[in-house]
C-alpha cells in the first residue's frame, strides 16, 4: 500500500480569530488522516470561534494558548515547538496575524512562533474582502512572500465568494482540501523531501567489546547525535538504516535500526546496509577488542588480575570510504577531539579518505548532553557552527547532505 502523503510529518497549526476557524477543525482531521501529526496554537481571538477542547480532541495533543504557561514551557518550550514542526500552517491567517509576522512583532504565542521558527510557513488568509484588498494587508502579504529565502512564507487562497458578513469577493479562507494540497506540495516538493529515493546508513552509539560473558570494554557515547542525524535524514525523505551500538534511545520514526554490540558486528551490519548514497559514521567505535574472549566468567583468584591482550578493531569509516563499487557518494566521519580540533579533523579527513568530517569538541559537556559544538571540515574548507542542540546540528547536517546529493 502506498504511504499516506504526510506519514511522520509534523504540522504546527496556528488558528487565528475568524469565522473560518471552524474549517481548521476539518483541516486537522485531513492532516491526521494523511498520516501527519498536528499540534495546535489557538490565539485569544481564535478561541472566540473554536474551543481548545475541540482542537485538543482532534489533534490528540494539548492546545497551546499563551506564551507564559509554565506547564507548557517545561514540556516543550515555545521555541522548541516551532522547531518540532516540519511546517507551520496559519489557518485562518487574520489581517492582524499577517501584520505581526510581516513586521516581526512577537507579542503572543502565535506571533512569537512565527518569528522563532526555522521552518516554512503556510498562510491561509481569511478576512473581509475590503480588509483583504486594503493596500496595507496586500503590502504585508507581499512582504511575507518576499521573505521566501529566509524561512519561506507561502500563501494559499483566499478564495472568491460570498462571505459570512454578506459581502462578496476575495477573502474566504481556502477550503481545507486545498490547504491540504498546499501542505503536501510544500512538504513533498523538491524543497520538502529532497532526499526521497536516497539511501542513508548511519552508525551511532558506543561499541561493547566483550572480555568474557559478563564484562566488556565500552565508552561514554550516548548515541544521541547519531540518532538525531538518522531522524533528520528520514525527515528529509531518505531511507535510513541506523546501525546502533547499545544505547537507551528509541528508534526514530521512519528509521530501520540494526542493533549490534561489537565493532566487528557494526562493520558487518554497515556493509550489509549498502548500497547507500550517504554514510554518516558517528559511532564511537572502540579502537581495540580483547584477543581471545573468555568463554566463561573470569574468576578472581590468587594469581591477581588477568592481563587483557588487545587487538585492533577494523576501521569501519576507512573501509567504507575506500574506493570501490559500493562506496557511498558521500562518506562522513566524526572526530571527537579535546584540542586542535581543525588540525586533527583535517588529518583524519585525509587519513580515512572520507569526504567530510564533523569535528566534535568534547572538551566540555558533550557526552549524554543535548547540546554540542561542531566544526564541519570538507576538502574545501572548515566552518565552526555555534553551540546548538544535537537535533539542530542534525537538521543542519541533513540539509547540507541534501544540498550536496541533489546538486552532485
Ligand atoms: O579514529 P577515530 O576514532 O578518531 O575516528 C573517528 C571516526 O571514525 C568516527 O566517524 C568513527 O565512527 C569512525 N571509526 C570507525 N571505526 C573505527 C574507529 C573509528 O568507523 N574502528
Amino acid at each position: 500500500m502506498a504511504q499516506a502523503p504526510l506519514t511522520s510529518r509534523k504540522i504546527l497549526l496556528i488558528v487565528g480569530g475568524g469565522i473560518a476557524a471552524y474549517k481548521a477543525l476539518e483541516l486537522v482531521r485531513l492532516i491526521r488522516k494523511a498520516g501527519g501529526e498536528v499540534q495546535a496554537v489557538l490565539t485569544a481571538a481564535g478561541a472566540e470561534f473554536v474551543t481548545p477542547l475541540s482542537l485538543a480532541a482532534l489533534t490528540g495533543h494539548p492546545v497551546r494558548q499563551t506564551l507564559f504557561m509554565p506547564e507548557d514551557e517545561t514540556s516543550m518550550g515555545h521555541i522548541e515547538l516551532s522547531r518540532w514542526a516540519d511546517l507551520i500552517v496559519v489557518a485562518p491567517a487574520t489581517a492582524g496575524l499577517i501584520a505581526k509576522a510581516a513586521n516581526g512583532l512577537a507579542d503572543d504565542l502565535a506571533s512569537t512562533t512565527l518569528i522563532a521558527t526555522d521552518k516554512k510557513t503556510l498562510l491561509a488568509p481569511a478576512m473581509n474582502v475590503r480588509m483583504w484588498l486594503h493596500p496595507a494587508v496586500q503590502a504585508n502579504v507581499e512582504r511575507l512572500k518576499g521573505f521566501d529565502g529566509f524561512h519561506g512564507m507561502a500563501v494559499v487562497g483566499p478564495d472568491d465568494g460570498e462571505m459570512a458578513c454578506g459581502e462578496y469577493g476575495p477573502g474566504r479562507m481556502a477550503e481545507p482540501a486545498a490547504i491540504m494540497d498546499a501542505i503536501v506540495r510544500l512538504l513533498d516538493g523538491p524543497d520538502g523531501r529532497p532526499l526521497s529515493g536516497k539511501r542513508a546508513v548511519v552508525t551511532a552509539g558506543p561499541t561493547f567489546e566483550a572480555i568474557d560473558p559478563v564484562r566488556g570494554l565500552t565508552n561514554r557515547s550516548s548515541g544521541k547525535q547519531g540518532y538525531a542525524i538518522a531522524a533528520a535524514l528520514a525527515d528529509l525523505g531518505a531511507e535510513v538504516t541506523l546501525v546502533s551500538g547499545p544505547t537507551a534511545l528509541a528508534v526514530p520514526v521512519g528509521v530501520t535500526r540494526i542493533d549490534v554490540e561489537s565493532a566487528v558486528e557494526m562493520q558487518r551490519a554497515t556493509h550489509a546496509a549498502l548500497p547507500a548514497d550517504v554514510a554518516v559514521l558517528s559511532a564511537a567505535v572502540a579502537d581495540w577488542r580483547v584477543d581471545g574472549v573468555a568463554s566463561g566468567k573470569i574468576k578472581k583468584g590468587p594469581g591477581g588480575p588477568p592481563t587483557l591482550a588487545l587487538i585492533e578493531n577494523p576501521d569501519i569509516l576507512a573501509g567504507l570510504a575506500a574506493p570501490g563499487p559500493n562506496r557511498p557518494t558521500l562518506v562522513i566521519g566524526f572526530a571527537a577531539e579535546t584540542s586542535d580540533l581543525e588540525t586533527n579533523a583535517r588529518s583524519k579527513l585525509s587519513r580515512k579518505g572520507c569526504d567530510w568530517i564533523v569535528g566534535n569538541d568534547v572538551s566540555d559537556d558533550v557526552f549524554g548532553s543535548d547540546g554540542n559544538t561542531v566544526m564541519l571540515v570538507t576538502r574545501e574548507g572548515a566552518e565552526t557552527w555555534p553551540r546548538q542542540s544535537k537535533a539542530e546540528i542534525a537538521r543542519a547536517l541533513a540539509a547540507r547532505i541534501a544540498d550536496h546529493l541533489t546538486k552532485a
